[in-house]
């Protein structure tokens, strides 16, 4: 459920933040049913605890997967993820945003799974108008199946930047300027799956799946698209239907960027964040 304050004095500002927090503690925990569609899967899908919880399950039938019930154009969308854990090898948990047509947008995140011990890797992309080709893929600094990690897509008329934790990992600008397309103009849903993909995801499809440890499992809470802007019915939740203009509302995460280069790095190299862009899918 959206949020929208309007923040006109300093003395009110307190109060309304703890206003928006509570209810967004009280939403988003329990916002699963009323966000997302189970797609496929026969049951491999789950909305469990009063929709606090979601599940992916992937066996050798099949995996499964889910969609938001709506569709945006432009947003800051957070989800906090538990990947598959211990021999995940040859599965592939896929989390992204995406449009529809031959002409499509897509923002991805797509979490490459191993063997016991060995590093997933967290592959993006980004296709504008049916185009990716932009590959960049990352050992993340934590076991992200040992616990729930967020991880966030900021997506405004500017630039695309991909969180883990709160931590950028990746900016796509827009960079339309010099010829490159920029999605911004075509709403997405939300989709994510858990599939079997042995024949590329672990070193390049060496290492296969291993049915016998299956059920496979990733799982999802926390969701949050308080700031983002809903469409619907040719119109945006953001109170224009023009997308770029919306980029003149006073939303600051419609205009948010990265402080600067060099604060951004040395966060990166803190985090002992590996970039391994030679490793491309294809
Ligand atoms: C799996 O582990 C191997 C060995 O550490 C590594 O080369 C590879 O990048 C890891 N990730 C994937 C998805 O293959
Ligand atoms: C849920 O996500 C919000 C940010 O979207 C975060 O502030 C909060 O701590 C998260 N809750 C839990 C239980 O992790």
């Amino acid at each position: 459920m959206a949020v929208f304050l309007a923040f006109s004095g300093a003395p009110m500002l307190l109060l309304l933040v703890s206003f928006a927090i509570s209810s967004l503690m009280g939403s988003s925990l329990a916002n699963l049913y009323q966000n997302f569609d189970i797609t496929w899967g026969d049951g491999r899908a789950k909305i469990l605890s009063n929709g606090e919880l979601l599940t992916l399950n992937l066996d050798k039938a099949s995996g499964s997967g889910f969609q938001s019930k709506n569709e945006y154009l432009f947003g800051k969308i957070d989800m906090q993820l538990k990947l598959v854990p211990g021999n995940s090898a040859g599965t592939v948990t896929a989390y992204y945003l995406s449009s529809k047509g031959s002409t499509w947008d897509e923002i991805d995140f797509e979490f490459l799974g191993n063997l016991s011990g060995d590093p997933y890797i967290l592959h993006t992309n980004v296709f504008s108008q049916g185009k990716g080709n932009r590959e960049q893929q990352f050992y993340l600094w934590f076991d992200p199946t040992a616990d729930f990690h967020t991880y966030s897509i900021l997506w405004n008329p500017q630039r695309i930047i991909f969180s883990a934790d709160g931590t950028p990992i990746r900016e796509f600008k827009n960079m339309e300027a010099v010829g490159v397309p920029f999605p911004k103009s075509q709403p997405m849903r939300i989709y994510s799956s858990l599939w079997n993909a042995d024949d590329w995801a672990t070193r390049g499809g060496l290492v296969k799946t291993d049915w016998s440890q299956a059920p496979f499992t990733a799982s999802y809470r926390n969701f949050s698209a308080r700031d983002a802007c809903v469409w619907s019915g040719g119109a945006s939740s953001c109170g224009t239907d023009s997308p770029a203009a919306a980029s003149s509302k006073t939303n600051a995460w419609l205009s948010e960027e990265l402080d600067s280069k060099k604060s951004r790095e040395a966060r990166m190299g803190k985090k002992k964040l590996h970039d391994i862009q030679l490793l491309h899918r294809c």
